[in-house]
């Protein structure tokens, strides 16, 4: 049996062609089932269903043989345990600082001040700011960083942007580009050797539906 661990909403959703490239079809719709594993048409492949957050731990310990989680979630995670094949092009997003409309984060940093920042991604933010020689004070959030600014929680927050309509939403602007996100595969290093014939198909497969076709 192979075990593909993916989370609900946009992995699933920007996954299922990758999975149908694969041969595989997956039998039961994630936003409408409460089932947490799924088959597929594959008697030998089911997909197991997790928080975003939780993929890069399933594939690390073996609960799961692969799965597919953004690059921000694999930084946060570490990758010990686990090869990373594919840069699927999937859930393309950036991870930029955020500040309230009117706050003067360039002199703030120019005079050396400590900013608090609130953010989902420390380990993410502790780097960056470090690289640049800002000291930061770090706050934890599980969610809704956007509205720290807003309520005097922090100065500034590290989160994932994609349209930019959430930051524009709620009076944010974005100040710094830290780095371009996308979702990898990541596969369990144990299983790759014990399952290398199904496992090598699925890399072959996703690897060949994401290459442009060559003109000729
Ligand atoms: P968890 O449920 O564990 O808190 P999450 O809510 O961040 O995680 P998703 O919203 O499904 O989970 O995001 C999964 C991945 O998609 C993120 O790790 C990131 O790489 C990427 N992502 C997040 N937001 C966006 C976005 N607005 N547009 C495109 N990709 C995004
Ligand atoms: C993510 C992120 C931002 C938003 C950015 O939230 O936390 O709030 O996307 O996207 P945008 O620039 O296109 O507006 P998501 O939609 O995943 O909701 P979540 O907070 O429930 O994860």
């Amino acid at each position: 049996m192979i075990t593909l661990a993916l989370s609900k909403g946009r992995i699933f959703d920007e996954t299922l062609p990758l999975l149908k490239a694969a041969g595989i079809e997956v039998l039961d719709d994630p936003e409408t089932t409460r089932k947490l594993i799924l088959a597929t048409n594959l008697p030998d492949v089911r997909v197991v269903l997790v928080r975003a957050s939780d993929v890069p731990t399933y594939v690390q310990y073996g609960g799961a043989d692969l799965g597919i989680t953004g690059r921000d979630t694999l930084l946060e995670h570490g990758s010990q345990g686990l090869y990373q094949p594919l840069d699927l092009q999937i859930a393309k997003c950036r991870m930029s600082v955020a500040v309230r409309e009117g706050f003067d984060y360039a002199g703030a940093v120019r005079q050396g001040s400590r900013l608090r920042v609130a953010t989902k991604f420390v380990s993410i933010a502790r780097e960056f700011f470090a690289s640049k020689g800002v000291h930061v004070d770090l706050i934890k959030l599980y969610g809704s960083m956007e509205l720290a600014p807003l309520t005097g929680l922090a100065d500034a927050i590290v989160d994932v942007v994609s349209t930019g309509n959430t930051l524009k939403a709620n009076h944010l602007v974005e100040v710094e580009r830290i780095m371009d996100i996308s979702s990898r595969l990541v596969v369990n290093q144990a299983a790759l050797k014990l399952k290398q014939q199904p496992i090598r198909h699925i890399i072959d497969a996703f690897a060949a539906a994401l290459t442009p076709p060559t003109s000729v």
